[in-house]
């Protein structure tokens, strides 16, 4: 059947209604159940072959490349994510939101942008939607509208669909693996200073407890894993995550990730029964992904039980507010515990907290290094050792500023000394030590 398209009427249009119906035929073709039997790569080869044949039945008038494309569009159709492979293919992308069908956005380097990709309509975003979360065996669907799920590279994906969701379904992915960032890229990125990742690397030596607080997607889990690489590798490693993200280079590492409810909500794994479990695995280190509830006491109570050199992240906007945070989450999964207690168990187990930020027009920064230094009263005392103070915006919309160095000495410098780590009292004095 010939349906007139030659190389000049050849519009996108015309192009997507050809993808369409050359994947119609396709699956109309296809024995489902000898698909199970064959190799995912022999299997590639054979429909390519079939879709190849259905093009020249089209007897149309593409050229080499817009046929392999073409070719390489159905295939991504009929078993990848649609359009989203040509986004998940480019690994300088570490974001992809979609807002609906037709908008939809990515991040590279830390700047948003627009692209050109787009789904057919709502019915065929849903499709892809569908086949990433029913792979984790998940679904979504009216009473179950939000899920999170993973993509095959472990690549972080949640869904959110009407009604819930106003203007069509929206979906966000974080990539995962593709790039991870280096301690010398976030130097590059001027995220923090060579004299704050000098602390930060002894703090983890000398084995002190840590929080990386900030808001979302302002880079705690980057921090996070580029951190544990200055753990050494003699050390037993525990992890416990929601959704594993964190790649430790270290041998002896035991990862747990936590498991939601099935459809008929049974069988679900928390963060605290892992937590719990975990301490009776003889971990030397406890790396929680991200505090969220009521693991927060479990993970205190262990830090305070010499599980020394613990790491976790959590939600909050400064290294105050990540303290309040952690007293919520206590007070809210309903532990009776009168206030001072529960601060006292929170400044003696938390050493640092490291505060990271997503500032405007993208760049992330650790705006604070703070130490928690004790109680005085009912109150948790804390001094800021690093900080970075936002001076103005820039032509690009950017924000600019400088560090600074408080010129307080830290209280932890003695835990460093005994540890055997010095650093030189110079990095200390009160200073800006870099501006941008
Ligand atoms: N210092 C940095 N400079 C530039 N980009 C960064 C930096 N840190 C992280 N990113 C990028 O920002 C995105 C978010 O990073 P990350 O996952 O570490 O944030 P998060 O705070 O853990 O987010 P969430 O709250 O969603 O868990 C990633 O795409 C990452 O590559
Ligand atoms: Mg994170």
């Amino acid at each position: 059947m010939s349906n007139g398209l030659t190389a000049n009427s050849n519009s996108q249009s015309d192009f997507d209604a050809l993808k369409q119906r050359i994947h119609q035929r396709l699956i109309g073709k296809l024995d489902l159940n000898r698909i199970g039997e064959l190799e995912g790569d022999v299997l590639k080869r054979e429909i390519r072959m079939v879709v190849e044949h259905l093009c020249d039945n089209e007897n149309t008038l593409l050229n080499r490349s817009e046929r392999d494309r073409l070719v390489d569009e159905v295939l991504d159709e009929t078993f990848g994510l649609g359009p989203l492979e040509l986004l998940l293919k480019d690994p300088s992308i570490s974001d992809i939101l979609i807002n609906g069908p037709k908008n939809i956005y990515v991040e590279r380097r830390g700047k948003m942008e627009r692209t050109a990709v787009e789904f057919r309509d709502n019915e065929h975003l849903h499709q892809i939607i569908d086949r990433i979360v029913s792979k984790v065996g998940r679904r979504v669907d009216e009473t179950c509208p939000m899920v999170d799920a993973r993509l095959e590279d472990g690549s972080r994906v949640n869904a959110i669909i009407p009604p819930l969701a106003l203007d069509g379904a929206a979906m966000s992915i974080r990539r995962f693996g593709s790039n991870p960032l280096t301690l010398e890229d976030l130097l590059e990125f001027k995220t923090f200073t060579p004299e704050m990742v000098m602390l930060m690397e002894g703090a983890m030596k000398a084995r002190l407890n840590i929080v990386i607080s900030g808001g979302t997607g302002s880079g705690k889990t980057t921090l996070l894993n580029t951190l544990s690489s200055f753990i050494g590798n003699q050390d037993r490693i525990v992890t416990i995550e929601d959704a594993a993200e964190l790649q430790l280079q270290q041998d002896h590492v035991v990862r747990l990730e936590t498991r939601p409810p099935n459809i008929e909500g049974k069988g679900q794994v928390t963060a605290t029964d892992l937590v719990k479990n975990c301490l009776r695995m003889r971990p030397e280190r406890i790396i929680i992904g991200e505090c969220r509830g009521p693991e927060t006491l479990d993970m205190l109570q262990a830090m305070n039980t010499g599980h020394d050199g613990s790491l976790t992240t959590t939600h909050a906007n400064s290294p105050r507010d990540c303290i309040g945070r952690l007293e919520t989450m206590i007070l809210m999964a309903g532990f009776d515990l009168p206030m001072k207690a529960m601060r006292s168990q929170i400044s003696s187990a938390i050493h640092l907290i490291i505060q990271a930020n997503r500032l405007q027009g993208g760049p992330r920064k650790i705006t604070h290094i703070t130490e928690v230094v004790g109680m005085e009263n009912d109150v948790i005392v804390m001094q800021d050792i690093f900080r970075y103070v936002q001076d103005g915006i820039d032509e690009n919309g950017k924000a600019v500023g400088r560090f600074l160095c408080t010129g307080v000495r830290p209280r932890c410098l003695d835990q460093l000394n005994a540890a055997g780590i010095r650093l030189p009292a110079s990095i200390f004095q009160e200073r800006i030590m870099m501006a941008d």
